[in-house]
C-alpha cells in the first residue's frame, strides 16, 4: 500500500573531488583546503568544528595538520608576492608625512593581518625618512631563512606600493 516512493530522488552523488582524508566523514583534501582558506582555520579542532573532518576517530588529524600548514604557508607567500592593489602613490609626488602614513597603512593593515593569520607578527619600530625599521616574527621560528624571506617580500611590497627607495630593516634581535 505504501507505495509512495516517488523514484525521482535526485541523485545526490557526492562529487568526490580530491582524495578522501577523513574517512569518518568522507571529507576530501580539497574540501579541507577550501575551508582552511576561506575561514582562516588554524587548527585541526577548527577544521572539525567547521566541516567535521578530524572529529571522529582522529586518525586523519596528522594529514589535516599538514593540509592546514600547506594552505596557510602558500596563502601567506602568495599574498606577500601579490599584494592587493591599493592606492599607489608615485614616490615623487608623495610628501614625507604621506609616505609615513602609507607605510604604516600597508604594514599594519595589509601585511600584519596576513602574518597574524599565519601565527607570525610584525611590529613597526620607527620610520626615519625612507628607512623603515620593523620587528618581524615568522610562523616558523626554527627556520632561519623564513624571516629573511618575509623581510624580502615585505620590502618588495613597500617598493611596489609606496616608494622604491624604501630601506626595510629588521631590528628584531
Ligand atoms: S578519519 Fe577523520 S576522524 Fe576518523
Amino acid at each position: 500500500m505504501n507505495s509512495e516512493k516517488s523514484g525521482n530522488k535526485q541523485s545526490k552523488k557526492p562529487s568526490v573531488d580530491g582524495t578522501i582524508i577523513c574517512h569518518c566523514f568522507r571529507v576530501t583534501d580539497k574540501v579541507i583546503e577550501e575551508a582552511v582558506r576561506q575561514h582562516g582555520l588554524k587548527t585541526v579542532q577548527d577544521v572539525s568544528q567547521s566541516i567535521k573532518a578530524g572529529g571522529g576517530c582522529a586518525t586523519c588529524r596528522v594529514d589535516i595538520e599538514k593540509i592546514i600548514e600547506r594552505v596557510r604557508t602558500h596563502s601567506t607567500q602568495q599574498a606577500c608576492a601579490e599584494p592587493k592593489k591599493t592606492e599607489k602613490i608615485p614616490s615623487k609626488k608623495i610628501s614625507e608625512s604621506d609616505r609615513e602614513t602609507l607605510i604604516k597603512k600597508v604594514l599594519m593593515e595589509q601585511i600584519r593581518p596576513l602574518l597574524l593569520a599565519d601565527d607570525g607578527d610584525l611590529e613597526l619600530v620607527e620610520i626615519t625618512g625612507k628607512t623603515v625599521r620593523i620587528k618581524i616574527w615568522s610562523s616558523d621560528p626554527d627556520n632561519p631563512k623564513a624571516e629573511a624571506t618575509l623581510l624580502h617580500s615585505i620590502t618588495g611590497i613597500l617598493h611596489e606600493l609606496v616608494d622604491s627607495d624604501i630601506i626595510l630593516e629588521d631590528v628584531t634581535s
